[in-house]
Formats: structure tokens, C-alpha cells, sequence
């Protein structure tokens, strides 16, 4: 587990970026203030600054330490883990009966649901979990968590936030009657099979249906989760407000996860890459539960120790919202790079 505190860190002012924080004041070689302390930097400042020649000033920075797991980390990580195996054990008991255990699907949404404020601390550290062959069940529960961490950002009530932690969890529910080889990787499969996968849409469609007592908003939170803002989506092509608000916010978990989880592709399996790719998506999203969601997310990624493309290893000591891969890290013998300079050079994971 992780804990943030800021802290004053000695920063170049090639390296000074907008919004920062001076901690100390900035003196001239005479010793007069130039600056005082507590001033947040903006670009004209950076240029008086370069002016003056200043070589270095001292900022706040948001430093994250490890610390030693609380017990509440290891209740959710405990939550987590067996509601993994419970759906897996869900989708055998469907591909066997045919039938939805509603009220298995309903307790683990709930105890993940009570877990949710834990959740939010170490929800990056999901994603360092060793491979393995069951992302379509940590895949199910990972929206769940997700998708009710949104919906406790944007400030749902209680009940709302339970039911969209269940649908998140039954999203993908039809792909347990699709053949093994159609589920992993979707993003690999031929056209043909491409359209056989989007069948799990309406498959969970004709489960959920079967059952009596599940909420609407649960069932369309399910089959609309593929639909996009621009009529993009499927599986009926539906747009704006015919979208159900929570199959909007199981979208965004959906897309977020699915890179990191299901695709795992060399190159995207970073948080940093994930917010990436919503924010090429964002115009198909729900804009405020996505920015919502990066708002968050982006928060937690600071004080991150990551590997960077070119094989550097160091510490991101400011997000860039906008880029993640290109926030300001400094390496192992303490120089500061902005990566969102020009260059190439990226953020690639996450070490632990
Ligand atoms: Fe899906």
C-alpha cells in the first residue's frame, strides 16, 4: 500500500512546470526575495526565473512511500480474491444450468461495494498482479470495483452505487456461454469471430431476463454496455440519453480495464496508457463520469515508481493529466525529466 505526503523537493528550473508550488522563497545573488514562497509558478515566472538565472528552486512536491498494509487492504484484497474464484464458479454453474445465480453475483457485489473507499487506494496495484489464465472473472470484478468507485466519485447514493457495482460484475455474464477460444483477446480475433464475441451482449441480455427480480437499471446497465455517445457502439447502435447512465459508467471501467487485463499488450500495460487510450475515446464516453474517473486516477499515479521506455527507472513526482505516459519523473540519480518536452521517451509501468 501506498501513502502520499508532500514534501520539499530541490527542483531545476529547467524543469519547473505551471501549478507549482515554490516552498521556499527564491533569493537574487544580493540576497533580496525575488519570490516568495507559497507563490505558484506560472509560465511567466518560469521566464523571469530563467532571466535572473536561477538554477534551482525549492517546490512541493507529492511524495508516496510504501507502507505496511493495513488491515482493511488486506480485507478488500481478501473480497477481491474470492469473488474472483466465486465467478468463476458463477459462470461454470451457467455454462452447466443455463441459469443465473443472482444471489451469488448479488452478495459479491455487495462486499466489494463495502469495500470500495479501500479500493480506491490500491487500485493500481490490481494491475501487478502475476498473469494468469482467468482475466474474464478478475476482468468482471475489476469493472465491478471500477465501475462503483465511479459511481462513489460522481456522488450516487448508496443503493445506486450497489446495483452499479452488480451490473459491472454480470457485464460480460454472456461470454459464459461463448467458447473458450472467443473470450481471451478479443482484439485479436478475426472479423467473423469478432461478430460472434459481441454475441455475449445479448446472450447476458437472454440470462438476465430469465430472472425474476432483477432491477431494470441492472439489466440495462448490462446490455448497454457497448453502446457508445456517437451511435458508434452495439449491440443496437443506441446514442445520448438512450444509453443507461450506468452502462455509461461500465463503459469507461470496461475500456480502462480491458487494455490492462484482457489485451495486455506490450506497450499498454500501464495506468498511464489506459487513461490515454479513455481520453482518445472520451467524445464516445460519458464526459463527465469519464474525466471524473481520470481525475481520480491520475491522483493516485503520482509518487509511482515506473520503468520508462528507454529502460530508465525512477519516480513520478508530477502527473501530467493530460499525458500520463508524459508526466515529470525523476531518476535514480535524481534528474528531473519532463517527458511531455518533445521527446520520445514514455512511461512503460509501473514497478513494484
Ligand atoms: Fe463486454
Amino acid at each position: 500500500m501506498t501513502e502520499t505526503a508532500r514534501k520539499i523537493v530541490e527542483q531545476p528550473v529547467a524543469f519547473l512546470v505551471s501549478g507549482t508550488e515554490l516552498a521556499k522563497d527564491v533569493y537574487s545573488e544580493y540576497g533580496n526575495v525575488l519570490i516568495n514562497q507559497g507563490t505558484v509558478v506560472t509560465q511567466p515566472i518560469i521566464k523571469k526565473l530563467e532571466t535572473w538565472n536561477i538554477q534551482n528552486v525549492s517546490i512541493w512536491s507529492e511524495v508516496t512511500e510504501q507502507v505496511i498494509a493495513d488491515p482493511a487492504l488486506q480485507k478488500f484484497l481478501n473480497t477481491y480474491n474470492q469473488s474472483v474464484d466465486v465467478v468463476e464458479q458463477a459462470f461454470d454453474t451457467i455454462r452447466q444450468t443455463r441459469m443465473l445465480p443472482l444471489a451469488t453475483f448479488r452478495k459479491t457485489a455487495d462486499d466489494l461495494a463495502q469495500n470500495l473507499t479501500t479500493a480506491g487506494n490500491v487500485i493500481d496495484q490490481l494491475y501487478n498482479l502475476p498473469p494468469c489464465d482467468d482475466y474474464t472473472f478478475r476482468h468482471s470484478v475489476n469493472v465491478s470495483v471500477i465501475a462503483g468507485l465511479i459511481a462513489l466519485w460522481l456522488k450516487y447514493p448508496p443503493e445506486s452505487i450497489h446495483a452499479i457495482s452488480l451490473a459491472g460484475l454480470l457485464h460480460d455474464v454472456g461470454k459464459s456461454l461463448l467458447p473458450p477460444k472467443l473470450v481471451n483477446r478479443p482484439h485479436k480475433l478475426s472479423t467473423d469471430h469478432y461478430e460472434a464475441y459481441k454475441q455475449h451482449v445479448t446472450l447476458g441480455y437472454e440470462l438476465l431476463s430469465k430472472v425474476p427480480g432483477i432491477a431494470e437499471s441492472v439489466r440495462l446497465g448490462v446490455t448497454d454496455h457497448h453502446e457508445r455517445e456517437d451511435g458508434s457502439g452495439y449491440p443496437q447502435g443506441l446514442s445520448g440519453t438512450d444509453i443507461h447512465p450506468y452502462a455509461k459508467i461500465i463503459a469507461i471501467a470496461d475500456l480502462y480495464d480491458e487494455a490492462l487485463t484482457i489485451n495486455r499488450d506490450p506497450g499498454m500495460l500501464s495506468p498511464y496508457c489506459s487513461i490515454e487510450k479513455l481520453q482518445h475515446e472520451v467524445y464516445r464516453l460519458d464526459p463527465k463520469a469519464c474525466l471524473t474517473f481520470i481525475s481520480h486516477m491520475t491522483n493516485f499515479l503520482t509518487g509511482d515508481p515506473v520503468m520508462l521506455t528507454n529502460g530508465s527507472k525512477g519516480r513520478v513526482v508530477c502527473t501530467n493529466k493530460r499525458w500520463p505516459s508524459r508526466s515529470i519523473v525523476q531518476l535514480e540519480d535524481g534528474t528531473v525529466l519532463d517527458l511531455n518536452d518533445g521527446g520520445d521517451i514514455r512511461i512503460s509501468h509501473i514497478i513494484r
